[in-house]
């Protein structure tokens, strides 16, 4: 569910028309509702209570510090993945207990900062980097509570540069590795190696594959246990999926009914647990906005060439991803239902819809079917706030989007657009380089 509807045959975000916001804020520009962020972070707080997880918003997902705000104010805490998603957290409020921290390449400097503040937290992904950890935080005399993320060499059955949790990928060390860690940790005095961190990939529409990786860490707890190694924080990770579709992803209660029943009996040993949902809540609290260049018809093709593309949203053309799309204000009698490849509306036109770079591989969808779009007319493109404006680029020196915030009947640029003057602005000053 989200608050981006037609009223009076013209899409809005909550109660605010996006032709007015795209008037004002120009195109192209990411799009937030308010209200749909929060509904989506409620209705995981409910399905998930019976084990009363800490929601940390996944920072990657949609990292806008306006976004990050509210989100704090709903009182999550946050996943972060690197020294800049950490400041970005503490600006937006964020208490560092309230941090995970994850990531492969964290370095000495980025750890230093996180032992310091005293991250929830502290993820850690290798043998190697456990020792690192434990350096530091000895060097600082400080404890830090850490969580050793699991490879449970589970499928996530998801497009394969986001699988995680299979042996062939980087992420985690496995579970006999973990126990061989647990164990040569157990009487440091600064590295609390105390939690298991497990995320399998993103998104997992099959809530079963949940269930197989959860089964690999309880059983790696038990043995942990025998040893006389207290777990007490179990991060689950992110991964929950998103209605690119109406009606595509599994309901919060869908994948709470495949995990719940796993972990109910470590909530009543006392464990804390973690989730580190970004897609579930940010994707379809966002869209990005464009506008129609024009529309070339050439060798039995149509392209509506928009005023950016992969620029802006990566994911057609890299993971070869579905995002509905359609005319903010489309003709009479040619409003969808239902946010689907086949609207089953007439009459509708088989076009490429593309951006102006200089590459075929700058689309944001192929052989789509789309009323017939026009030069100025402006296109929504769905379910674009997660990792959209984040993996967005400056490709063919194209200024970043603006990000507007809707709240009920109010619209906050919570990011200006780049300026021509800004592309060029880290380049105006040379210096000589000085060993
Ligand atoms: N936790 C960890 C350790 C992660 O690596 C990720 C995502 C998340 C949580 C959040 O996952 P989510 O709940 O958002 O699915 N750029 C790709 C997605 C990459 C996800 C990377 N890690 C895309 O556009 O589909």
């Amino acid at each position: 569910m989200d608050h981006f509807q037609f009223k009076d045959g013209s899409l809005h975000c909550e109660g605010v028309a996006l032709a007015t916001i795209a008037a004002a804020a120009g195109t192209p520009t990411f799009v937030y509702s308010a209200a749909t962020l929060r509904h989506h972070i409620r209705a995981l707080q409910a399905a998930f209570a019976p084990i009363d997880p800490l929601i940390c918003f996944s920072v990657k997902s949609c990292p806008n510090l306006s976004v990050l705000r509210l989100v704090a104010a709903e009182g999550c805490g946050m996943d972060v993945v690197s020294p800049g998603e950490l400041q970005r957290a503490l600006a937006a409020g964020v208490a560092p207990s309230k941090l995970a921290y994850a990531g492969v390449g964290k370095t000495h400097t980025a750890l230093t900062e996180a032992i310091s503040l005293g991250v929830g937290c502290l993820n850690v992904e290798s043998a190697e980097e456990l020792e690192l950890v434990a350096r530091v935080a000895a060097e600082l005399r400080q404890p830090a509570s850490l969580a050793l993320r699991v490879n449970p060499d589970v499928d996530a059955g998801t497009h394969r540069h986001t699988t995680t949790g299979t042996k062939a990928t980087k992420f985690g060390v496995s579970p006999a590795r973990a126990e061989e860690l647990f164990e040569r940790m157990r009487d440091h005095s600064f590295a609390r190696l105390e939690g298991l961190h497990l995320h399998i990939g993103s998104p997992v529409l099959d809530a079963g594959r949940y269930a197989q990786a959860l089964d690999v860490a309880l059983a790696l707890i038990d043995r942990l246990q025998q040893r006389g190694h207290a777990i007490r924080t179990l991060d689950l990770g992110g991964g929950f999926g998103a209605d690119y579709e109406t009606g595509q992803a599994p309901t919060p209660d869908a994948y709470a009914a495949a995990i719940l029943p796993k972990v109910l009996p470590l909530k009543q040993r006392g464990v804390r647990f973690l989730l580190e949902p970004g897609r579930f809540i940010a994707a379809n609290a966002g869209l990005l906005l464009l506008r129609v260049i024009r529309t070339k018809r050439e060798s039995g093709k149509t392209f509506v060439i928009c005023d950016a593309g992969m620029n802006a949203l990566l994911r057609p053309s890299h993971y070869d991803a579905f995002h509905f799309m359609w005319p903010v204000q489309p003709p009479a009698g040619l409003v969808p239902t239902h946010r689907t490849t086949d609207t089953g509306l007439q009459p509708l036109e088989t076009c490429d819809v593309v951006g102006p770079l200089c590459e075929t591989g700058d689309y944001l969808a192929l052989e789509r079917a789309l009323p017939t779009m026009r030069e100025g007319d402006l296109l929504a493109v769905f379910t674009a706030g997660a990792y959209g404006m984040s993996m967005s680029s400056r490709y063919n020196a194209q200024p970043l989007p603006a990000e507007v915030l809707v709240d009920g009947g109010t619209a906050t640029l919570v990011r200006r657009r780049e300026t021509l003057t800004d592309l060029i602005a880290h380049e105006m000053h040379t210096a000589p380089l000085s060993a």
